[in-house]
């Protein structure tokens, strides 16, 4: 267990709503509240749609919570001024879901790559250049392609690319979102690795997201479990796959795919059910429609987050 005694973000009661057809709202983000210690990695998993990305973006200020609060380095984030925000941006990067779409068509990728130090430089060109090639050549990628459009690169390349863009400000926060889901099983394990590195390498803490529960489990301290919105479980990694506690939580440790599968949580569905809208989530817990232990409490109360052993935290009627 990495330093636990500071927290290098802290989201405080995160709030994010996107207005869907026929004035109605999608929840995707409830009210979720965690930190993340300086050093450590937490992994965050959940199925497809349950809010991961919409939480990163918040955190990521593209754009910030509908409410709540992101406290990063001790600074609450909604409250700088542009010049603040834009001061303190290189020190938290993401590295985003989709690397494609991620990427800008029409710009080479040492421009791509120097943009971060572009928007908040007092670097020259050349000084910038000289930076980018470096990165290049630290994240597997021959500095002669500089000129190169990510059209001209694999799906891993690209991931490369994005880690370059990433870490080319030396932030102390990465957030990865999904960064292998799109590639290769081959492929998959090099971009991994080279997170590795680059964790190491740089000090970095991080807020991975994946719906791959043995990558999870290899590079994170902690696990946090999302469901629909809100945060179901929260623990120390070993002690989640060894005794986790939530019931969403069993279904998808159960759930895991034998082989990398496109959809996460293949099995999930067909154990469970579907996951109901985000427009309109049950009352009380959440997981309550799909739950095999649910009763009658869970219909009218929210569970709240409940430390059931040092560390360990768990919101479900079971356990309080
Ligand atoms: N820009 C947007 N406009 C409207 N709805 C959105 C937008 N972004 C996300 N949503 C909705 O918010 C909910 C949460 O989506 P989000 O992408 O955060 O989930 P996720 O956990 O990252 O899923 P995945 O594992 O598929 O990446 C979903 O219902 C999604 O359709
Ligand atoms: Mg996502």
């Amino acid at each position: 267990m990495k330093n636990k005694n500071r927290p290098l973000l802290e989201l405080s009661n995160i709030v994010v709503e996107f207005n869907a057809d026929h004035g109605e709202k999608i929840h995707a983000v409830s009210d979720i509240s965690f930190a993340i210690f300086k050093g450590e990695t937490l992994g965050l998993v959940g199925e497809s749609g349950c809010g991961k990305s919409s939480l990163a973006r918040a955190v990521m200020q593209l754009p910030g919570p509908a409410s709540g609060k992101v406290t990063f380095c001790s600074k609450d984030l909604a409250q700088l001024s542009k010049k603040e925000l834009l001061k303190i941006r290189p020190r938290f990067q993401m590295v985003f879901q989709d690397s494609v779409s991620a990427l800008n068509p029409k710009r080479s990728v040492g421009k791509t790559i120097a943009m971060p130090l572009k928007v908040t430089g007092n670097l020259s060109k050349n000084e910038r250049h000289t930076l980018v090639e470096k990165m290049m050549s630290k994240v597997g990628l021959d500095s002669e392609l500089f000129n190169n459009k990510p059209h001209q690169f694999s799906g891993g390349q690209c991931q490369r690319i994005q880690i370059a863009r990433a870490l080319i400000t030396e932030p102390e926060l990465l957030i990865c979102d999904e960064p292998v889901s799109s590639l290769d099983v081959s492929i998959q394990a090099q971009i991994i690795n080279l997170l590795e590195t680059m964790r190491k390498q740089y000090d970095l803490t991080m807020l991975f997201i994946s719906h791959d529960l043995a990558v999870v489990k290899n590079i994170s301290d902690r696990i946090a479990v999302m469901y629909l919105g809100k945060l179901c479980e929260i623990a120390p990694s070993e002690q989640l796959y060894q005794s986790c506690a939530h019931p969403y939580t069993s279904a998808l440790f159960s759930a895991i795919p034998r082989v990398n599968h496109p959809q996460a949580f293949p099995k999930l569905q067909r154990c469970i059910g579907e996951l109901p809208s985000p427009t309109a989530p049950p009352s009380g817990c959440r997981f309550r429609t799909r739950c095999p232990k649910v009763k009658e409490q869970c219909v009218f109360e929210e569970p709240k987050l409940y430390e059931i052993s040092p560390g360990h935290t768990v919101a479900c009627h079971l356990f309080q």
